[in-house]
């Protein structure tokens, strides 16, 4: 592979720098910015470290595009036409850090795409049309550090994919229409635990379904997604215990809200069964006062019971043993008259 290189630096030394761009040879950085290109300019000095493709009108990236440029560590494609990114696209690249893809018209990524960029740091994705992302974004992309997703028509995005990234430093989430429905739950206790180990992220604002519509999600409670299906959500929540009181809090609003909600969805958490839940607290309470009343009823028909008895064995005694008593009374009252007069 060394060889191959040296060849390649060999003949461009002799071929130079793209007719388009300017070569810096000192900062090793070609500079192709504003001058209409369609396609990655041939003829690159092999051994660039930067290139700058701004502000183009690429639309596709070959297969072969970088081979000629393996010891490229930084590539800017922003403000281009890039709508397809093929998985090996950008192959070769065994020492890029920095990918800037941002303002394309990128709608669809590939699992391995960046498979091949194994010192990647930062990947800017941001303003383009992308509607889904992959559960991972290659096999060695354990070195980013940092994530943009920012102004795209993501939905959602897969746990799976960002648990594959235990570099990341910041993630840039803005201006996606987010849906915060059950499919949201992964997602939320992931952002809660990056946010605590001290990433750093915008945040996602809900903008799906309509009763969630620019609410952060972070502050969407765990209580709206009780109804959500076992996989989705209780697994989640059975772990998740310094919430309670959370929820308690939230428990009144939470009705209200879920009873306003049409939901589409099957996954859309559903309004039905907490009405039932809340009848069936409602006849606890009933029955428990009933039972009550009736214990307390008891007890009171036992304390009259007791207290006739009482009274009456009290006046039996007093019929009973009234002349001791009257015979004792005045003898121990008059030494204590005569002695106070
Ligand atoms: C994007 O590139 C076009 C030329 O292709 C240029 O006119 C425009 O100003 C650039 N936009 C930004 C925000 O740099
Ligand atoms: C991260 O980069 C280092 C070199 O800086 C490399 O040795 C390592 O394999 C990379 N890790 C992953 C997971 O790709």
């Amino acid at each position: 592979l060394k060889h191959t290189h040296y060849i390649i630096v060999l003949r461009h030394m002799v071929c130079g720098c793209p007719k388009k761009c300017l070569c810096h040879s000192t900062s090793k950085t070609v500079d192709c910015r504003n001058q209409g290109l369609v396609e990655i300019p041939s003829h690159l000095p092999p051994e660039t470290l930067i290139l700058q493709l701004q502000n183009n009108h690429i639309w596709r990236i070959n297969q072969d595009a970088f081979t000629e440029t393996p010891f490229l560590k930084i590539l800017d494609l922003s403000n281009n036409s890039v709508s397809n990114l093929s998985s090996g696209a950008f192959k070769g690249l065994h020492y890029l850090q920095v990918l800037n893809l941002t303002k394309n018209l990128i709608h669809k990524l590939e699992n391995k795409t960046f498979s091949s960029l194994p010192q990647l740091k930062e990947l800017d994705l941001s303003s383009n049309s992308i509607l889904n992302l992959p559960e991972t974004l290659g096999n060695n992309t354990g070195n980013i550090t940092l994530l943009s997703v920012e102004y795209n028509k993501l939905q959602r995005l897969d746990r799976l994919l960002l648990e594959s990234l235990p570099n990341l430093k910041v993630v840039l989430f803005k201006d996606n229409p987010w849906q915060c429905n059950c499919h949201v739950i992964g997602l939320k206790l992931w952002l809660e635990s990056f946010l605590y180990r001290g990433g750093i992220s915008d945040g996602i604002i809900c903008s799906t379904p309509e009763n969630r519509k620019g609410k952060d999600l972070l502050k969407v409670p765990y209580e709206m997604y009780g109804a959500c299906p076992p996989t989705a959500a209780h697994v989640h929540l059975a772990n998740v215990h310094h919430h309670n009181s959370e929820y308690r809090s939230s428990l009144k609003h939470t009705h209200l809200n879920e009873n306003g909600e049409s939901s589409h969805s099957d996954c859309e958490p559903k309004s039905k069964p907490r009405p039932v839940s809340l009848r069936h607290a409602i006849a606890t309470v009933v029955i428990t006062g009933v039972v009550c009343g009736i214990v307390c009823l008891m007890m009171l028909a036992a304390a009259v019971y007791g207290c006739t008895y009482a009274a009456i064995t009290a006046k039996y005694h007093r019929e009973h043993l009234a002349p001791t008593t009257e015979q004792r009374v005045p003898e121990g009252k008059e030494p204590f008259d005569s002695s106070l007069a």
